[in-house]
């Protein structure tokens, strides 16, 4: 991309129907660092996220706990919606409600349009449903149960809970006018549904044919009223969908609208068929452009299974943010497993990879590298001399990883990026190793030398800090400040993160401070065990 262009980025909006668990958090925090790399690089950024608040699920829990969907969104959203946001570090732009008033002014303006153009019929839904999903289903997404509390009852596959028979009058979407456009926009950009996995999967699905959607229900009123029959409330999926346009002026400013759209879109692949096929049709309805790229990513699994709230199976963020720390948990699902595919939290392999990359491999060498400026150099960044072979391929190596990270970006190859900055690591401590500045401090003549080698390991970590400033950036403020960078080279995140494997930007003579431990050693409690 040019720096300047929109790079617009949204998560799912997530039910309020329980707390946030980390695969919620696993989705935020990718689209945050893909966020904050962008922002770092002068795009004109904006990360969305938000709550999901209509339909029966909610409605449902609401009456389970005796208050009203309305108070319960509002008390999930304040205790524990909002809350997730300062304790991963997100800095979403905006956060939407499908409460909002906003919103449902925009939802209306949208659904009154298509029903103008003819999208929108009055027919007769008879079929199933799943609460847990919020979604119509076909016979061959439910199952009987052998045993259990639903013996002999169908239940839907993913919930494993009995699902609901309809028989109502409903408003559809005609929904199948859009099979062969929908085809073609997937033929026309390979890259609209990524990974190639889910692509494939949402291919056949299309092929296979289309039907019609009932987009509004009348048994129930806890959802955005459709607005030519204020008898029937809009589908949940329908009316959340569309929180990506509301949130950025669809309908009442048209300027902030063309300026954002079309959206990068992360989810789980287990709703990446509603943003890849409900969704673009929707917005072909309208006359507007389909996403920029909807990429479904794996899911965290517990025990082989999808973490899930409806299996009890949640970990909260906070638990691992409490012993390890914001910027593991971030680094951690971000680099252990490939974006795109599953992965197993475990947390003998997060205390394992904490200690050897975070501790040991990033942390170490920080600290010693500015403890022997301070040492040798009365903290003051020294000179470098004439460069050898060995420091020049320092250089080449942060030249490469910084492009390298950069395109892996781009492909929203996240864990990629983080493999070719942690090149800089290893290099910088095999580097260390090998030249043993402790041993160039010993005499005069080799004083030049030793200013080349720590010069070129204090350049590095200024590159270090900037490359991985979108993903553990509390620790890289300290070390931006550790390295004294402010005074000479500005803010941290003013740095242009393109820009950070040019060498030789850290200032000599630039006065570095005193670094305390980046990832101090963690002292293993039950929690964590
Ligand atoms: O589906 N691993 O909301 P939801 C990885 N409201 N990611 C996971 C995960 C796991 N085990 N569990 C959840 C909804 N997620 C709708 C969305 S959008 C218009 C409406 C993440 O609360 C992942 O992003 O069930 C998944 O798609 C999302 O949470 C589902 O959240
Ligand atoms: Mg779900």
């Amino acid at each position: 991309m040019a720096a300047g262009d929109s790079f617009y980025i949204a998560t799912p909006i997530f039910y309020v129907n329980d707390v946030p668990h980390i695969g919620h958090a696993y989705t935020e925090v990718a689209a945050d660092v893909l966020a904050r790399w962008h922002r770092q690089s002068g795009d004109d950024t904006w990360l969305l996220t938000g709550t999901d608040e209509h339909g029966q699920k909610i409605l449902r829990t609401a009456v389970a706990n005796d208050t009203t969907p309305q108070q319960w969104a509002d008390k999930l959203v304040e205790e524990s919606w909002l809350p997730l946001l300062e304790t991963i570090n997100i800095q979403n732009d905006d956060f939407i409600r499908t409460t909002d008033k906003r919103h449902e002014e925009a939802v209306t303006i949208f659904l009154q349009k298509l029903h103008d153009d003819g999208y929108i019929y009055s027919g007769e839904y008879e079929g199933y449903y799943c609460v847990g999903c919020e979604e119509y289903k076909q016979l061959d997404d439910l199952m009987e149960t052998p045993d259990g509390d639903y013996a002999g009852q169908l239940v839907c596959k993913i919930h494993s809970r009995p699902i609901e028979v309809l028989k109502e009058k409903n408003y559809f979407f005609r929904m199948s006018d859009f099979q062969q456009r929908l085809l073609d926009l997937y033929e026309e950009r390979p890259d609209f549904i990524q990974p190639e996995s889910v692509r494939n999967e949402i291919l056949q699905f299309v092929k296979q044919g289309l039907s019609d959607l009932s987009i509004s229900r009348s048994s129930f009123d806890w959802g955005i009223k459709i607005p030519w029959d204020h008898s029937h409330v809009l589908y949940v999926w329908f009316d959340a969908l569309l929180n990506y346009i509301t949130a950025i002026g669809y309908g009442v400013d048209n300027d902030e609208f063309q300026r954002r759209w079309p959206a990068t879109q992360l989810v789980g692949k287990d709703i990446a068929r509603f943003h890849a096929v409900i969704w673009p049709a929707m917005l072909m309805a309208a006359g507007l452009q389909p996403p920029k790229q909807v990429f479904g990513h794996g899911w965290l699994l517990v025990g082989g299974e999808k973490m899930s709230k409806s299996k009890l199976t949640g970990i909260a963020p906070s638990q691992i943010t409490d012993t390890f720390g914001v910027d593991a948990f971030r680094y951690y699902f971000m680099s252990a497993i490939n974006f795109g595919q599953d992965g197993s939290f475990s947390w003998e392999d997060l205390a394992a990879r904490y200690q050897s990359e975070l501790a040991n491999g990033f942390g170490n060498l920080a600290s010693r590298v500015i403890a022997m400026v301070n040492r040798y150099y009365d903290g003051l960044v020294p000179a470098p001399a004439e460069y050898t072979a060995d420091d020049l391929k320092v250089q080449a190596v942060v030249r490469a990883a910084a492009d390298n990270a950069d395109a892996a970006i781009q492909s929203l190859a996240i864990h990629d990026a983080l493999a070719s900055i942690w090149t800089i690591v290893d290099e910088l401590n095999g580097y260390i190793t090998l030249q043993e500045p402790w041993v160039l401090a010993k005499t005069e003549e080799t004083r030049k030398r030793l200013g080349t080698v720590l010069y070129t390991a204090t350049d590095g970590l200024r590159a270090l800090a900037v490359l991985l400033s979108p993903v553990i950036p509390e620790a890289t403020a300290k070390l931006w400040t550790g390295l004294g960078a402010a005074a000479g080279l500005g803010e941290l995140t003013d740095q242009v993160i393109v820009d950070a494997g040019h060498w030789g930007q850290l200032p000599v003579g630039s006065r570095v401070g005193t670094l305390e431990a980046l990832f101090p050693r963690i002292e293993v409690t039950e929690t964590a065990g």
